[in-house]
């Protein structure tokens, strides 16, 4: 995601436009870029960095405009920097134009206009729907709206797009799908961005554009149509939120709104990539070492922290669908010994700032050794990223709070892909699996949906236990590194101590921790293993622990033997941590918060850790 703003009216441009980017910057800080139109036509000055790198590059400029579209950009096509910056300048220069969201079916439409002569100056998917419409606008008699629906027919993705022309010097053209779009309605003059934190300071009188309307916006002057020209009654609301809840989206914290975000995010992650129905995964850069990952002799997972339970999930998936030997590794352990690394070897570095230092070096030192590095990253461009040979990003978007929720699921569900890619591809994943496979990872979004209704249950347990001062967190094959993660959660966001075990590990040592004040939780999921789970529950019963189980709906012995229990919806084991970690998440948050903790940013932790 990225933050847009656009202004028309009879203030000056710029420093509406400035502050209102600044507003936004938690919504993606790669690159920031405002074009402004006066009689001069279009001024356009953009920076990689943060919006401050573009203020000190303006700040002796004094550009007088009444008009103007501004970006700070969260990357997905091509690495930050200035060229990639938006916004961006057709081919004509007749246009300038910022974008929110994902174009899939650019490379096509790209092909077809480097045909017709056009050339390109970033690597952006922004750039080829930018020149499509400028193509259509050269070669027909319309007008830049006209142009924009023509061109949006035929695009496959998500966009909120903001045009402006150089010899319009009022009217901004805007158009959404699947990226937000508020616009703010002022007197003689129009406010537009992606939430309504740019615009509330001005007024708060709004109109949320729906997906597939377009709209032209002029100082006094505001229509909104349909791709099929018909227009459509702006409906005014009256924004009743303060502004800081805005940039979190209503919610009261970042972590909050990322985990709510999750349907969303692995939809984003799984688009134009899984085809369930058709059977297809489509991953360019897997398929580009494609050979080597199906005949690595070995495939080592290196990652830390929340990242490295990605990776313990992966190892069972890619071991029973590719039948590849694999290990995981933490990073920080991994670079200081003396690791036996083979040439052809196949590392996996699964990072969610692409910046970790220990994953970075640990990556650097196998790479040496001729390993192929396959990067899983979700900062487009980021160090990690760049060190890999190749990889896959996991388009989460910016993750604000510290404790990592929406990355780790996004993580998940590429791993998934990979796995069943390599596998199918390489024959050890027949048919008849791997199609099913692919329905059920398609189907997690809308799961995802129906967990995150038990909020309202799983808060209610969070505060029955908050002040326990030791939780257990225990699973069995692929919800062991769910329950790892579980307990990860709960000590980073709430500072209780809490350990997550395989299950069966139990028996040798940790179950003298059990007493009546234990909170034990199971990640119980239906699985191969869950009658084995179930005799474990019993064994803590038994103990008077206290058991609160995550269980599949259908499960009738689990209730039986726990204190509070937490049904989601069935799910193939290999995709079910996607589902059974939401709950987790959740909890740790409701006891965070209700311990009084700023559960965004948790002492001691930083979102990034550079150092070493
Ligand atoms: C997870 O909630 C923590 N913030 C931390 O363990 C994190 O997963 C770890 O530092 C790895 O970060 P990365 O994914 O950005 O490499
Ligand atoms: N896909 C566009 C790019 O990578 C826009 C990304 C965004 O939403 O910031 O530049």
């Amino acid at each position: 995601m990225c933050g847009i703003v656009g202004y028309t009216g009879p203030r000056q441009a710029y420093p509406v436009i400035l502050k209102g980017l600044k507003r936004l910057e938690y919504r993606g800080y790669d690159s920031a870029g405002i074009a402004l139109v006066n009689s001069d036509g279009l001024n356009v000055y953009k920076k990689k960095g943060k919006v401050a790198v573009l203020e000190e590059e303006m700040e002796n400029l004094h550009i007088n405009s009444h008009i103007g579209i501004g970006h700070t950009r969260w990357a997905t096509h091509g690495e930050p920097s200035d060229r990639n910056a938006h916004p961006h300048v057709s081919q004509s220069g007749n246009i300038a134009m910022i974008h929110n969201g994902i174009i899939e079916n650019y490379s096509q439409i790209k092909k077809e206009l480097l045909k017709k002569g056009y050339t390109f100056k970033s690597d952006t998917d922004t750039e080829v729907l930018l020149n499509f419409i400028d193509d259509i606008l050269q070669k027909n008699e319309c007008t830049l709206e006209e142009a924009v629906r023509i061109a949006l027919r035929r695009i496959v993705g998500a966009y909120c797009i903001l045009l402006v022309h150089k010899d319009d010097p009022e009217t901004i053209i805007a158009a959404r799908k699947g990226s937000p779009l508020v616009i703010g309605i002022g007197k003689g003059e129009h406010f537009l961005a992606s939430d309504a934190s740019p615009i509330i300071e001005y007024t708060k009188e709004v109109v949320y554009v729906n997906d597939y309307e377009i709209a032209i916006v002029k100082p006094d002057e505001l229509i909104l149509k349909n791709l099929g020209n018909d227009k459509q009654t702006p409906f005014i609301t009256k924004l009743n939120m303060e502004m800081a809840a805005i940039e979190k989206g209503g919610y009261d914290h970042f972590m909050l709104k990322e985990i709510f975000e999750q349907p969303t995010t692995i939809y984003d992650c799984l688009r134009g990539r899984l085809d369930a129905e058709q059977g297809t995964i489509v991953m360019g850069g897997i398929q580009k070492y494609a050979d080597q990952i199906m005949n690595a002799p070995r495939i080592i997972i290196i990652a830390c922290g929340t990242s490295w339970h990605a990776g313990l999930v992966a190892e069972y998936i890619i071991e029973e669908t590719c039948r590849i030997p694999v290990e995981v590794e933490y990073a920080s352990e991994f670079r200081y010994r003396n690791p036996v690394v083979h040439k052809g070897d196949v590392i996996i570095a699964i990072s969610q700032s692409g910046e970790t230092a220990d994953t970075l070096v640990a990556i650097e030192k196998a790479k040496e050794q001729g390993a192929v590095i396959v990067g899983i990253v979700n900062v487009v461009g980021s160090s990690i990223a760049r060190a890999s040979h190749t990889g896959s990003y996991t388009h989460a978007g910016p993750e604000i709070g510290v404790a990592s929720t929406k990355a780790f699921t996004a993580q998940l569900a590429v791993l998934t892909m990979v796995a069943l890619k390599i596998g199918y591809e390489k024959g050890t994943l027949n048919k008849e699996r791997f199609m099913y496979l692919c329905k059920e990872l398609s189907e997690i979004p809308a799961k995802a949906e129906q967990v995150l209704k038990l909020d309202d249950h799983i808060k209610e347990i969070a505060l029955k236990y908050k002040d326990a001062p030791d939780f257990l967190y225990l699973g069995r094959g692929y919800n062991f590194p769910v329950a790892l993660e579980g307990a990860l959660k709960l000590k980073e966001i709430s500072y209780i101590h809490a350990e997550g075990y395989p299950a069966a590990e139990m028996k040798h040592g940790p179950i003298a921790l059990v007493t009546s004040e234990l909170p034990v939780v199971f990640v119980a999921t239906k699985d191969a293993y869950h009658e084995k789970v179930v005799s474990n529950m019993q064994e803590i019963k038994a103990r008077k622990g206290i058991v609160i189980s995550v269980i599949t709906e259908g499960d009738t012995v689990s209730p039986t033997l726990s204190n509070d229990v937490i049904t989601i919806p069935a799910a193939d084991e290999i995709v079910a941590p996607m589902l059974s970690v939401i709950p987790l998440q959740l909890l740790a948050y409701h006891i965070g918060v209700a311990k009084g903790y700023d559960v965004d940013k948790p002492r001691n932790l930083a979102k990034s850790v550079t150092v070493e």
